[in-house]
């Protein structure tokens, strides 16, 4: 409860992020969140330095003039970017969107594992889950699709994080009783 009243999506991260090691170790946690079949039906692509760079310039270059410094310098907010691709399995008996269930169930998993551990991340959408060429650069075959990337660092922030109280669920939940 603690760790899921205390994440916030994190708008400004900073180094240290985890290493590539680290990152399969909690990753390795992350999967094993429920996955109807079993089929892990994504991957993960992580840019730093000057990979992270070049997939900002891919970004960038694709966006009318105007607007290409202020998407590349968001494209580098975070030390770490984890790009989450959904490589469903096609035809299989699980339908897409369970597939698709599970891949998010798996990254909601990895983010509070990453704030336990004192690491802030935001999930990010927007521009650069359509375009061809941030496809291009991080190889997603045909029928994959890129869900967005995650931001990873820690969070800069003055105090701690702040707990929030849970939500208001009526209308949300409801008990069924027998007639
Ligand atoms: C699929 C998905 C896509 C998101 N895309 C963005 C985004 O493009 N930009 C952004 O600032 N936050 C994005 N977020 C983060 C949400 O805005 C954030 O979770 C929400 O505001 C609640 O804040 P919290 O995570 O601190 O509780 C996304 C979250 C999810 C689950």
């Amino acid at each position: 409860m603690t760790a899921v009243l205390t994440r916030r999506s994190e708008q400004l991260l900073a180094e240290p992020a985890p290493g590539d090691d680290e990152f399969r170790y909690l990753l390795k946690g992350a999967a094993m969140a429920p996955d109807h079949g079993r089929l892990r039906p994504w991957r993960w692509v992580l840019a730093r330095d000057e990979a992270l760079a070049s997939a900002a310039d891919a970004l960038a270059a694709e966006a009318p003039s105007q607007d290409r410094e202020q998407v590349r310098r968001k494209a580098l907010r975070a030390p770490l970017r984890a790009f989450l691709v959904f490589a469903p399995r096609p035809g299989h008996k699980v339908p897409e969107w369970e597939q698709l269930a599970a891949g998010s169930t798996m990254a909601h998993a990895l983010m509070l594992l990453l704030h336990a551990r004192g690491y802030g991340s935001i999930w990010r959408t927007g521009r650069l889950c359509g375009s061809p060429a941030l496809r291009e650069l991080l190889g997603l075959a045909e029928g994959e699709r890129l869900l967005g990337a995650v931001d990873i660092g820690t969070p800069v922030r003055t105090g701690p994080p702040t707990r929030r109280s849970a939500p208001e669920l009526s209308g949300h939940l409801t008990v069924l009783t027998t007639r």
